[in-house]
């Protein structure tokens, strides 16, 4: 399958699946924004509670918030992204199109007589390069003249460093210790694309974890091993993972030492977390600008340092992306194609579908009776329409795990057909066990 055509093949099974839409499709879309359906919200849902699980209900050393995403205008000085989140764009004076400036379309220097816009094609259209925040701003107050210009955060980190004393003195921790978030983000991205890639709303999956100065580099070591550990956990295929790392010139402003997990998806290797040691910069940064000490005092070396920081730094839509390209495949099967998105069945949006082989002989009051048990347990779908084939079909498109048949042997020795959605095998389980019969293989360790 050409790469193209699987982004392609993806998007479309997005939609008619209902995993992820185009925001306000009915106007004529939003630029890389993206609305999550029935399916994809369950996906994406599955995709956060294993990684709270695993950052905070695992953990005694990890604590969790949820900061707003306004925040006062002195957080994005003290961070620095007022001055340096920013890209350098050119602008075409003839068919007012905005680029990179790096655009590897763009012919000559832009802003001289020899540039060409990639766009309308017109020569010497293009300005001088000019930096363009990727903040997203807005007002605060009633009246625009007069109101506080404040962000849409571009990252959750913020939220977590502003609030790190609040929660170092409330859930008692010590240092070593970590504060988890999961929220939405904002970047008015020049390039944004590849579907739910680089969007300009997204959600992140951030933790930063405090340390003593000197033992930064160890617990460095130690997060890199657990993150990608988690997310080989999600079952993705480990030759489509590796490490990439930050070289000098890529180094972000505040890192001293940063790693991104990439994945190899259909347009290249790409960034799906960053690991980063983040050093004494954004502690000490907001210490300055808000005149608050933040430094803490180790009781048992009497000694006051401000914390050193590494972070995780995961998107929720990358990840959800990533599943869906290592789950997506086409069979061959008896001359028809059979599409199954292959999920690990702990984050799979449904994990069994429940039919009745035909609506008669009491099939479909047991098997509704059987799907109100399986439903208090874990997401279940009933499905009595068309033939079994096709039903079993439409539920491997869904990436259910397993799909229980309740026919004609049913009401004879109380067993149903489980059907596997991998190799379609089938074997016949005892109705009253269904149930754990099912929990077991799809709860899975964390
Ligand atoms: N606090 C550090 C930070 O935000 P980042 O590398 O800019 O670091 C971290 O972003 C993660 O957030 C990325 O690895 C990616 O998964 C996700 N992310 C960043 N920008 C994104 C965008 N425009 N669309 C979707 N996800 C994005």
């Amino acid at each position: 399958m050409a790469d193209t055509t699987l982004m392609d093949k993806l998007v479309s099974l997005s939609k008619r699946r209902g995993f992820v839409f185009q925001s306000s499709e009915i106007y004529g879309g939003l630029g890389s924004v993206w609305d999550y359906g029935p399916l994809g919200v369950e996906l994406k849902k599955n995709v956060k509670d294993r990684w709270w699980d695993a950052m905070v209900h695992a953990r005694d050393d990890i604590e969790g918030l949820d900061a707003a995403i306004l925040m006062h205008p002195k957080v994005w000085e003290a961070s620095g992204h007022v001055a340096g989140f920013t890209d350098p764009l050119v602008d075409c004076r003839q068919c007012k199109n905005r680029f990179r400036a790096d655009d590897p379309r763009i012919k000559g220097t832009p802003g001289r007589p020899d540039s060409q816009c990639p766009v309308c094609g017109t020569r010497g259209s293009l300005t001088e390069p000019r930096l363009f925040n990727l903040m997203f701003k807005t007002f605060m107050g009633p009246v625009e003249d007069s109101a506080a210009v404040v962000y849409l955060r571009p990252e959750t980190a913020q939220g977590i460093y502003v609030n790190y004393l609040n929660v170092l003195q409330s859930s008692r921790q010590r240092i070593p210790f970590g504060i988890a978030q999961i929220g939405k983000a904002f970047r008015n991205e020049i390039t944004p694309g590849n579907f739910i890639f680089r969007t300009r709303e997204f959600e992140q999956m951030e933790m930063q974890f405090f340390v003593q100065p000197g033992t930064d580099a160890e617990w460095f070591q130690r997060w890199r091993e657990w993150r990608m550990a988690w997310h080989q956990s999600l079952g993705l295929n480990p030759a489509r993972l590796q490490w990439h790392q930050h070289s000098g010139s890529e180094l972000a402003h505040y890192a001293k030492a940063a790693y991104d997990i990439q994945y190899q998806f259909p347009f290249g290797w790409q960034e799906i977390e960053g690991i980063h040691n983040r050093g004494d910069f954004d502690l000490s940064r907001h210490q300055e600008y808000s005149g608050k000490k933040l430094e803490y005092f180790d009781q048992a070396q009497n000694q006051r340092y401000i914390p050193y920081i590494v972070e995780t730094s995961a998107g929720a839509d990358r990840v959800a992306l990533t599943l869906l390209v290592d789950a997506y495949r086409e069979e061959e099967i008896e001359g028809e194609t059979r599409v199954v998105l292959g999920f690990h069945p702990a984050i799979a949006p449904i994990k069994a579908g429940v039919f009745p082989l035909v609506k008669k002989d009491g099939m479909p009051e047991v098997a509704t009776t059987l799907y109100h048990d399986l439903r208090r347990r874990f997401a279940a779908f009933y499905d009595d329409s068309g033939a079994i084939g096709r039903r079993y079909r439409r539920m491997d498109e869904a990436g259910t795990p397993f799909g229980v048949t309740v026919d004609g042997e049913t009401t004879a020795n109380r067993t149903v057909t489980v059907r596997h959605r991998d190799s379609m095998q089938q074997e016949r389980v005892a109705l009253d066990r269904v149930g754990d019969y099912i929990n077991e293989r799809v709860s899975g360790e964390r």
